[in-house]
């Protein structure tokens, strides 16, 4: 090693390292943008096929296009019965976002696609990617509500064609079709979580697509890395948090206690914003509304409470509620169960890490970087028995 210690960059905290024109992150202004798109318009207007659609083709569809994609999409819910038989031997204490892993990686070897674009050029398929893309994302709900109705003692559900994404994960969970509100909320929710640049779980989407892997192995890495506190397994940490809370009157000393002893407030802070994620804000309003709607305003409020002295204590250093703190609230005042709530964001997602996987193999490079060794340089090698 030369005298010149090179700069490391723990964390990649800042460093860009690809170039997208899928989303942008303003984490100054808390602004959020899928190409070009403001993330509030869509929450409003769009659906999740119409802006998984723009995240992968890179424009809103027509009428034609866009019904052409939901019923291409709607024809590839059902998974094959091995899996279904593989799902139904896992262990019900399991935690889903493994059911989901798991799921995900038995279906590649049954893609009648695979085998045929397997190989170096693998990344040059769009024709055939794109349509393993639409069965990956079609039957990710599916494997879900499947171990979830099989751990219920339920019979599964098969999914439905005339039912939008949103609409048929809930109809396949529950066994009844959703309402128009249910459904729309499950459709902002999915929208609001489909895309946010290169976080931790997209990241590492593309480190294995890079090798020029398949689309199956790159998803099942997203999905291992969206499992953790730290990312989208937040939001089943916040909600658990605010029931463990109970009250906005144990709201300050709870939150007080935490960060004493230098514990952290799951559904706060964000490694690009330092204002007030503006996905959250959409889903606050959705879950005053279903507060009130479900009478469950007690838990809104001590939400609220939690938000107003996390503010007062970090506001000052650029720490805002994120999108799990209210998606957390959302989800369960839709009667989903709290476990459920990390595979959705990675339903969801998993839209998002398609869309830049596609996006990289057009200028494949392997991502490969270094880590500065700290270790000897000259250690001699001692015979296992000469060893204390
Ligand atoms: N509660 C208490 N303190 C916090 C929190 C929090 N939620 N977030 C950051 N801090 C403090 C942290 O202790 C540190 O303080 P100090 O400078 O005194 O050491 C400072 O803020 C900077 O934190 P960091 O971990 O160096 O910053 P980061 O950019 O690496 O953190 C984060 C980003 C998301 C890991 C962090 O904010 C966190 O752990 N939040 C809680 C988990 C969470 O809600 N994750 C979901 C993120 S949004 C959904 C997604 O995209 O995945």
């Amino acid at each position: 090693m030369g005298s010149e210690v090179p700069p490391v960059y723990i964390g990649l905290k800042g460093i860009y390292v690809a170039k997208t024109s899928l989303s942008y992150i303003d984490g100054e202004r808390g602004k959020l943008i899928y190409r070009g798109y403001s993330i509030e318009d869509l929450a409003e207007h769009s659906t999740f096929e119409e802006i998984t659609y723009l995240l992968w083709f890179g424009k809103l569809p027509n009428k034609r296009e866009l019904s052409e994609f939901k019923e291409n999409l709607a024809s590839e819910r059902e998974i094959p019965d091995e899996v279904i038989s593989i799902i139904s031997k896992l262990p019900r204490n399991a935690h889903p976002m493994d059911i989901l892993k798991t799921g995900v990686a038995s279906l590649g070897p049954f893609d009648p696609d695979l085998p045929s674009i397997w190989g170096q050029h693998i990344h040059e398929k769009r024709a055939e990617n794109l349509k393993i893309a639409m069965r990956i994302l079609s039957k990710m709900p599916t494997i879900m509500a499947y171990f979830y109705r099989m751990k219920e003692n339920k019979d599964i559900v098969h999914p439905r064609k005339d039912l939008n994404h949103a609409a048929n994960f809930l109809y396949m969970m529950w066994g009844r079709e959703p309402n128009d509100l249910e459904a729309k909320l499950m459709d902002v929710a999915l929208i609001l979580h489909a895309d946010h640049g290169f976080n931790a779980s997209t990241f590492a989407c593309l480190v294995t697509a890079s090798t020029l892997s398949d689309l199956y192995s790159a998803i099942v890495s997203g999905i291992s890395a969206l499992k953790g506190p730290l990312h989208g397994g937040a939001n089943e940490q916040a909600l658990r948090m605010l029931m463990e809370i109970g009250s906005p009157d144990n709201a300050r000393e709870y939150v007080k206690g935490k960060l004493e002893r230098k514990e952290r407030i799951m559904g706060f802070g964000h490694r690009v914003y330092k204002a007030y994620d503006p996905r959250a804000r959409i889903l606050k309003k959705y879950a005053e509304m279903l507060a009130k709607e479900t009478k469950q305003e007690k838990l809104f409020n001590t939400a609220l409470e939690v938000e107003k002295v996390m503010i007062e204590l970090l506001g000052r250093k650029g720490i805002f509620p994120n999108v799990d703190f209210y998606s957390g609230q959302v989800y369960h005042m839709l009667g989903i169960p709290t476990e459920i709530f990390t595979p959705i964001f990675a339903i969801s997602r998993a839209s998002g890490w398609i869309g830049h996987v596609l996006e990289y193999w057009e200028q494949n490079v392997l991502i490969r970087p270094r880590a500065l060794y700290i270790g000897p340089m000259e250690a001699k090698y001692i015979p296992i028995e000469n060893r204390i």
